[in-house]
């Protein structure tokens, strides 16, 4: 296949972005009164509008003929099928086994997958109920009131981010948290009013070899010990989560305690596996399910509906649109919902680990722009800190506004503010698309010279999602929304999304510097000079 760049269908795209030059939102809508209603498509709970965004039907149709010429659909066909897409690990990518219903038949290397996909679920929710109920047991006898998740990244961000959303769905009387960051204060502030009696840690690593997970655990088993003061008590106040159970055994928990998952689920694609245990216990195995149905729901959207209604596909082409044809540099991501507060910053990981790589499946440089930098924050806490730049700054930023009809049932009366929170997210969809030209500004008696501080262009692309209410099921919908997105738009670059070789060089050098931080006689002979410096002040500073 030749390079995306030397496609026939990239140079038509080049073609129609220059013959569009400048045309303006306004125009848009002015030629065609059905836009707002045309281009919007319901997926199950998720209702999108796209008609905010700079493209005519032309620009729809060629970057759907783009998608077909770089073979989106086969490669989506041989994710599902099981297929060996992450080909620089040599791994199926199968996180839509997770969510696959009981009955299911998904191959790998001769297996079919779905039944131990069930057994976990069954386990773990088994083992959620017990905790919930009170039956399980610490050592001393008590029952367990504060679960903590130690883990990183993809061990971290999905379970923490969907307990943060679904908060109003957890059992309230068990605190939850999440430690990921090796900075000792994390783990602190976790323990800090926690009762080692009263604790289960759920130590969740995919590898079982991420240092910040170990140093943390290790700290953690070393505070519980100190409190309880027998090793037997591990048992009770640990269980495991990863796929590596020689290193889970080593470190101690018994793999009794522990709870599966395998290769071909990424790390960032893993919180419906077993790394969303202290998720389940927080929501129930009931409310954990209802979940990966929506995951489900939208996999078989994703896998059957038509392209021109199909819901990730539009948004990966959208994404390429502006990375490529518009030179925008990032994406923001704004909910319009305080319990999506940890969304976005879920996203960056599930976009820009996947797609932030710049060599294609052949190992060539890519000639092309891949992942964009993905950000953002609540909805309207951004209006009163970055959005003047989006308003009215120099750089293009297409953005995501996410809101739901109904507040959570549990607000009660603070729901009564849901109104004015949802009139934001739409006006601010409105006044970007749209903005405010100079002749109205001037219209409104504003003194010559300060029309155009006071001007807005407007033509700044977003796509709203509206769903009715954020549950356990449509977060789960969303969440497949977006990583199908990325997929769409990895295949399209011709990267491997599946893999993170980036992440590993830190890691490495900082297994090397540590030692030079730490000894009596470091060798610094070996590093720049730059790093030397800092590590000669650190030390210094540390009086050593
Ligand atoms: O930072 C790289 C990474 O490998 C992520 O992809 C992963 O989610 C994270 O580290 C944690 O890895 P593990 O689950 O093996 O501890």
């Amino acid at each position: 296949m030749p390079r995306l760049n030397h496609l026939p269908e990239w140079a038509a795209l080049t073609k129609h972005r220059a013959e569009l030059g400048e045309v303006h939102l306004r125009d848009l809508f002015a030629e065609d009164d059905e836009r707002g209603t045309r281009l919007t498509v319901q997926v199950g709970d998720l209702y999108l509008d796209y008609s905010k965004h700079l493209v005519t039907d032309e620009t729809l149709r060629l970057l759907q003929e783009l998608a077909a010429a770089r073979g989106v659909f086969e490669l989506r066909d041989a994710m599902f099928r099981g297929e060996k897409i992450n080909f620089t690990e040599h791994r199926a990518v199968l996180h839509t086994a997770l969510r696959a219903p009981r009955d299911a038949e998904i191959i790998v290397d001769g297996e079919n997958v779905v039944p131990k996909v069930h057994a976990v679920l069954d386990r773990m929710s088994a083992f959620a109920d017990r905790v919930r109920s009170g039956d399980w047991k610490g050592y001393t006898g008590e029952t367990i009131s504060t679960v903590i998740n130690i883990g990183i990244g993809g061990s971290d961000l999905g379970p923490a981010m969907a307990y943060e959303a679904l908060r109003a769905f957890t059992d309230r009387s068990l605190t939850f948290k999440f430690v990921s960051n090796v900075d000792g204060a994390d783990l602190h502030e976790a323990l800090r009013d926690a009762d080692p009696a009263r604790t289960l840690f759920i130590v969740s690593s995919k590898t079982f070899t991420t240092i910040e997970t170990i140093t943390n655990a290790t700290a953690a088993r070393r505070w519980l010990l100190d409190a309880l003061g027998d090793d037997a008590a591990v048992a009770k106040h640990f269980v495991a989560v990863s796929t590596n159970a020689a290193e889970v055994a080593k470190f101690g928990i018994d793999t009794t305690n522990m709870f599966e998952f395998w290769d071909w689920v990424g790390g960032r694609y893993s919180y419906d596996s077993a790394i969303g245990l202290s998720l389940m216990i927080a929501l129930g195995p009931e409310g954990f399910r209802a979940m990966l149905a929506g995951f489900h729901q939208m996999d078989e959207h994703f896998r059957t509906a038509p392209p021109e209604y199909n819901a990730p596909l539009l948004l990966g082409l959208l994404g390429i649109w502006y990375r490529n044809f518009h030179d925008a540099q990032t994406h923001a991501v704004l909910p319009y919902s305080h319990y999506l507060s940890k969304f976005t910053a879920y996203l960056q990981q599930l976009d820009m680990e996947s797609n932030g790589k710049s060599v294609d499946r052949e190992g060539n440089p890519v000639e092309w722009q891949t992942g964009p930098v993905v950000w953002g924050t609540p909805g309207t806490n951004g209006q009163h800190a970055y959005y003047q730049l989006i308003h009215q700054g120099t750089t293009l930023i297409p953005a995501d506004l996410i809101g739901f009809a109904r507040p959570v049932a549990e607000l009660g009366p603070l729901g009564g503010q849901h109104d004015l929170l949802m009139a934001n997210l739409f006006a601010q969809g409105q006044a970007l698309a749209f903005g405010k030209p100079s002749e109205q500004v001037a219209a409104e008696g504003v003194a010559e010279a300060e029309v155009p501080h006071r001007t807005f262009r407007g033509d700044r692309p977003t796509t709203t999602i509206l769903a009715n209410e954020l549950t356990p099921h449509v977060l789960g919908q969303l969440i497949a929304l977006y990583e199908h997105k990325v997929f769409v738009q990895g295949a399209v670059w011709d990267i491997d999304s599946f893999d993170q070789w980036g992440v590993e060089l830190g890691k490495v050098l900082a297994k090397r510097i540590e030692p030079a931080l730490t000894s009596d006689s470091p060798d610094l002979s070996a590093l720049d000079s730059s790093t030397a410096g800092l590590v000669g002040r650190y030390r210094a500073l540390r009086g050593r």
